[in-house]
């Protein structure tokens, strides 16, 4: 009888030819595991000739989207084997331009088409002499640009546009044509992870996903500033609806999307420790030109009841924490709901037992806009805070705002950075946090002020 006609030799001879394939591809199967660990454990190491990893990636953020956008990106590099520095576009020189074949530059947006603070001193140091300062030229760089931004503002990706259109001004040949990201669309992002894969020559990414929203309830509220010449602004509470609190850090951000606009979510600085147990906000409720309520702000101060649950997400905000500078002395400077991020800050303090503080807060009128004047002086009572300036700009018949104090207080303010304090800043941008920036550089010099903001110790959280 001929075998190959019995069904059930065939079978078995069919099962012991894929038990044979499998018993050979298993060691091919570990192999090529181990050979994309080693790939990645070698990527740290691989080096081009002058002793840099061969690919760039530049970042420029200030609240951390772009920051973990290009850490994702490195990741998904090196999974490929591919060396990779990552690096704040502020920590990129000249020279880095002239010396590199590779970078992905993923920069957002901030002010009206600004640069954010960690691409600053980039930004007036190599951008400034535009469109071509003598000497740079950049035929060899292969580059590519993420920019992040927002449509509402008139410059949209203003910052990511200047840097693209200076860099092919300067012979740089772009490796694929600039992505433009509105309010964090997942459109363009999935287009920069396929250039990505292409660039790199791997279907292997990382997973790109953040955390998702979740439920969270609206356990109290009480409004503020009752009769005050500004708008109102209202302390609030929020607890998971369901499971324990999440850790976070002073200094970092929560997410709220409210239920008509729920691919843009608002930032909101968080005013307490995981030890409060719960998130407190600080929320100023925005009124449009026409009147009407700001879309987030007036649902959370006034349409949302007190006991009903909303979509909250935590975000680290590690520019604005306090890290490395916890054991120094501390400048905290604000305005208005700025005064969230810095009770943040302070209550980290008190809990950590350190007293070097300094807390210089502007708002309109003592009589309405002491928020937490209980809760301060208990810290002045306790001496967490050696040193209080409540600048209460319509008090007197001179307006007086805090980068005036500051500058009245320029001996004391050189004193404490000469003995290592770092400067954090939380408010408005345009009203408090330029004047504030300008006071600085007159009294520090911007050198110096460069200095402390490369070196970390000069922070802001500015909306
Ligand atoms: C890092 C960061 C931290 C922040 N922290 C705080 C905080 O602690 N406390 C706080 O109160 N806020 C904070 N904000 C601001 C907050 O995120 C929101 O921007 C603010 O609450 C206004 O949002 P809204 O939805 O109420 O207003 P929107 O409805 O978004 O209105 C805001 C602006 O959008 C435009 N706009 C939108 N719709 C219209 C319309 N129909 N007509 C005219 N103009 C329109 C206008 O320019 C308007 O001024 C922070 C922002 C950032 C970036
Ligand atoms: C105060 C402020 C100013 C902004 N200005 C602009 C702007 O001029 N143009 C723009 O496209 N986006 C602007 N944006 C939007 C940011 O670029 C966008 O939210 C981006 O995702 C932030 O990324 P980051 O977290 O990496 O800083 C601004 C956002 C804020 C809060």
């Amino acid at each position: 009888m001929n075998w190959t006609h019995d069904p059930t030799r065939l079978a078995l001879l069919a099962g012991l030819a894929l038990c044979y394939a499998l018993v050979c591809l298993a060691p091919w199967r570990q192999a090529r595991g181990k050979r994309a660990a080693a790939r990645a454990a070698s990527a740290a190491l691989a080096l081009d000739q002058r002793g840099d990893p061969p690919w760039l990636v530049a970042y420029a953020s200030q609240t951390g989207n772009a920051e973990l956008l290009a850490e994702q990106t490195a990741a998904t590099l090196r999974l490929a084997g591919i060396g990779v520095r990552l690096a704040t576009l502020d920590q990129v020189t000249r020279d880095d331009l002239q010396r590199s074949e590779r970078i992905l530059f993923l920069v957002s947006t901030y002010g009206e088409g600004d640069p954010p603070d960690n691409a600053a001193v980039f930004a007036s140091r190599v951008l400034a002499g535009a469109p071509a300062p003598s000497g740079l030229s950049l035929p060899h760089l292969h580059y590519a640009v993420l920019a992040l931004g927002d449509h509402d503002y008139q410059q949209f990706c203003g910052f990511g546009r200047t840097l693209d259109t200076w860099l092919a001004a300067h012979g740089a040949a772009p490796l694929f044509a600039r992505i433009e990201v509105d309010r964090s669309a997942e459109a363009p992002i999935a287009a920069w992870r396929q250039q990505l894969s292409h660039l790199a020559g791997t279907s292997d990414a990382p997973d790109w996903s953040g955390p998702g929203f979740t439920d969270w309830r609206l356990a109290a509220r009480h409004l503020l500033n009752g009769g005050s010449a500004g708008a109102p602004l209202y302390h609030l509470e929020l607890e998971p609806a369901a499971g324990a609190l999440p850790d976070w850090q002073s200094g970092d951000l929560v997410q709220v999307a409210a239920p008509s606009e729920p691919d843009r979510p608002r930032e909101y600085s968080i005013a307490s420790l995981p030890q409060d147990g719960r998130v407190h906000l600080l929320v100023r409720l925005h009124r449009h030109p026409d009147g009407s309520a700001g879309l987030v702000s007036g649902w959370l101060t006034g349409t949302a009841a007190v006991g009903s649950s909303l979509p909250l997400r935590l975000r680290p905000h590690r520019r604005f924490r306090l890290e490395d500078n916890a054991q120094r002395p501390l400048i905290l400077i604000g305005n208005g709901s700025g005064i969230a991020g810095l009770r943040g800050h302070l209550k980290a303090r008190v809990l950590a037992g350190q007293r070097d503080n300094w807390l210089v807060f502007g708002e309109r009128n003592a009589g309405a806009d002491s928020h937490y004047h209980a809760e301060i002086a208990a810290w002045q009572a306790s001496g967490h805070l050696p040193r209080l300036d409540m600048v209460f700009s319509r008090d007197q018949p001179q307006r007086e705002y805090v980068q005036d104090r500051l500058r009245h207080h320029a001996a004391l303010l050189a004193d404490w950075v000469g003995r290592g304090a770092a400067l954090y800043v939380c408010g408005s941008l345009s009203g408090m946090a330029s004047g504030v920036d300008q006071a600085l550089e007159a009294v520090l010099g911007r050198p110096a002020l460069d200095a402390l903001a490369a070196a970390g110790r000069y922070r802001r959280d500015v909306y």
